[in-house]
């Protein structure tokens, strides 16, 4: 019984996840980065999805600390915005987008 519980608190945590990213990339990437971030932002990104949520994290850490390509102005004060939760899930989402 006690290992079912655990199971079903996994899987509702993990739903819940994933709902907030696609939640956080409907309302904050989607407008760039297009359905499923099939993309490329303002022509000037990468396509993102399917990218390793790692590398995503990292990315988007790095546009927060002044880093990143010619339009890095453009992404800094959105990844300013998310917080580290936030950004975790987004770019899980991300990632399961293939
Ligand atoms: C206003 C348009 C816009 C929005 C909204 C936007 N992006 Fe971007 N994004 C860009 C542009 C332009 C680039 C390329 C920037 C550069 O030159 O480095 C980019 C680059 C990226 C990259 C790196 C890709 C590469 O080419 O190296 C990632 C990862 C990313 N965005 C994630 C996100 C996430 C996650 C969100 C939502 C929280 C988001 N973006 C919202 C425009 C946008």
């Amino acid at each position: 019984m006690k290992k079912i519980c655990v199971v079903l608190a996994i899987a509702a945590a993990s739903s819940l996840m994933a709902a907030d990213g696609a939640e956080i990339f409907k309302s904050k990437c989607f407008s760039c980065h297009g359905d499923k971030a099939s993309k490329s932002a303002l022509n000037k990104s990468q396509i993102i999805a399917g990218w390793d949520a790692a590398k995503i994290v990292a990315s988007v850490t790095g546009y927060k600390n002044g880093e990143g390509g010619p339009m890095k102005g453009v992404m800094k004060p959105i990844a300013s915005g998310l917080s580290d939760d936030d950004l975790k899930a987004v770019a899980a989402t991300i990632a399961s987008y293939k």
